[in-house]
């Protein structure tokens, strides 16, 4: 874990005490102010919404709700530091910002335009200098440790503050199960080569869409680090009642095949296997959430193959279940590994049903990742908790913005 979240921001007393006063008033109106942040941010930046936020999460409301609770959380943990330091959250948020190239200079724009957000929602009678003075404080706390941790991810990937976004040329483009595709890309300048990465990362992936946007998605890496090139399995998001067609993944699926040139940026990500350690590890997921499951287990077969791994995984059935052919492979070449899948359709050498962790045995010591939607990643956690297996033991990867009410964080 990087140093620089760790350490413990301060809020002064006289701040603290404000905080606490308004805290009730600011988390009731704190959907109404995202709301109205986001609006103006788009209003003054209009570039923003076209070519880097996800315009899918700031439609269906997800963005605004994840930015909402993250400083709800922040500013609860600021005035109660009793509570839990923050750092899953500090982490997940970092390592989002640096798969998309966001620098310390972008904070300020967002600080004026949400500060501007919280006096248009509250009033100027309520929000008075020292009410402003103090949420201010609480801002620049939580964006200086994101600036900090987000420089030293820069750092790592031995790169300028923001400088991540590469053009690489599909080499190969696979058809899996019905709806799922898997690209792989190598760099498109021979001069520079991809870098390694930590199984359970994740790149960005740009594509510029038909009204001139430009698009970023993020998709979790399947191969095993090492070979120069990196590759990702998109499914396609269809669309359902009045939710549109997936934007990114639908192009994709439409548009991308082998010789064409890609944008991506270089790998991020906080939900990776410590690769010194021996402790067995488990593997739960669901559809899509497969991928950063099949990356950890071709890292095990690549260079730690008698590792204890147990795989979970739950579909509807064979035919859905993405890149269930490469998942039997990887069983087989993993001596120390256990497959147990649940289908909903019944189905020969799989459970039948719902996933029901408590007729597997669980090793007390494992490391435990979870990769799926929002629900089932809530069954699983409570199932975990009846198992009595430690929050810490748990690490959660999420394919939409983390709502951090909703009371899945890990630590
Ligand atoms: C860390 C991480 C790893 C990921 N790994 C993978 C992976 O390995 N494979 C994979 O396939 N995906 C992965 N994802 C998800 C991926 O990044 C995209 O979110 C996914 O491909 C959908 O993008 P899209 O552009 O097709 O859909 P979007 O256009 O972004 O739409 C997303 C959803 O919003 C809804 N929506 C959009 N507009 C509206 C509207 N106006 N009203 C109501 N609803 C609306 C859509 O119907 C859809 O359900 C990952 C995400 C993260 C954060
Ligand atoms: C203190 C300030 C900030 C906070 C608290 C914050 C918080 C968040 C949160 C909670 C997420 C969602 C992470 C997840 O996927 O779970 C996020 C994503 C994101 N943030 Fe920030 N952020 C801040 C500053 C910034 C700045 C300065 C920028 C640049 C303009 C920025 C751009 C983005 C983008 C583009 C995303 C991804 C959006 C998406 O995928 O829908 N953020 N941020």
């Amino acid at each position: 874990m990087n140093a620089a979240i760790r350490s413990e921001p301060e809020l002064e007393a006289n701040h603290a005490d404000i905080v606490r006063a308004t805290l009730p008033l600011v988390g009731a109106h704190i959907d109404e102010i995202t709301t109205v942040f986001y609006r103006t941010l788009f209003h003054n930046h209009p570039e923003l919404i076209r070519d880097l936020f996800n315009r899918g999460n700031q439609a269906e409301g997800s963005q605004p709700r994840a930015l909402a609770a993250s400083i709800a959380h922040f500013a609860t943990y600021l005035v109660d530091p009793e509570l839990p330091h923050p750092v899953a959250l500090l982490s997940r948020i970092g390592h989002k910002h640096a798969s998309l190239g966001i620098t310390a200079d972008q904070y300020q724009v967002v600080h004026d335009n949400l500060f501007a957000a919280i006096v248009a929602v509250l009033g100027a009678d309520v929000v008075t200098e020292p009410v402003a003075e103090a949420w201010d404080r609480v801002y620049w706390l939580m964006a200086n440790a994101l600036i900090d941790l987000e420089k030293e991810l820069y750092v790592e990937a031995g790169v300028e503050p923001g400088a991540v976004f590469r053009n690489v040329t599909v080499v190969s483009r696979v058809e899996d199960v019905p709806g799922v595709t898997v690209f792989t890309v190598e760099s498109a300048d021979s001069a520079t080569a991809l870098p390694e990465f930590l199984p359970g990362q994740y790149i960005s992936v740009g594509v510029r869409l038909p009204d001139g946007a430009r698009q970023l998605r993020q998709y979790s890496l399947v191969d095993a680090p090492g070979n120069g090139r990196l590759a990702f399995a998109v499914k396609r998001v269809e669309a359902l009642q009045e939710r549109p067609a997936g934007e990114v993944s639908s192009w994709l699926h439409a548009n991308l095949g082998v010789g064409d040139t890609l944008e991506i940026t270089l790998p991020f990500g906080d939900v990776t296997v410590d690769t010194d350690a021996t402790t067995p590890l488990v593997l739960i997921s669901a559809g899509i959430g497969a991928t950063p499951m099949i990356g950890i287990l071709e890292y095990l077969a690549a260079r730690a193959p008698h590792r204890q791994v147990l795989v979970v995984h739950a579909d509807r059935s064979p035919q859905t279940h993405p890149l269930r052919a490469r998942l039997l492979d990887l069983g087989a070449r993993l001596p120390e590994s256990t497959l147990e899948i649940w289908y909903e359709e019944p189905t020969e050498g799989a459970h039948h049903g719902w996933i029901d962790l408590s007729v597997l045995d669980l090793p007390v010591d494992a490391d435990i990742y979870l990769c799926g939607a929002t629900e089932f990643l809530r069954a699983v956690r409570n199932q975990l908790s009846t198992a009595g297996i430690a929050d810490h033991r748990v690490h959660v990867e999420e394919f939409s913005p983390t709502d951090w009410r909703v009371g899945i964080e890990t630590a």
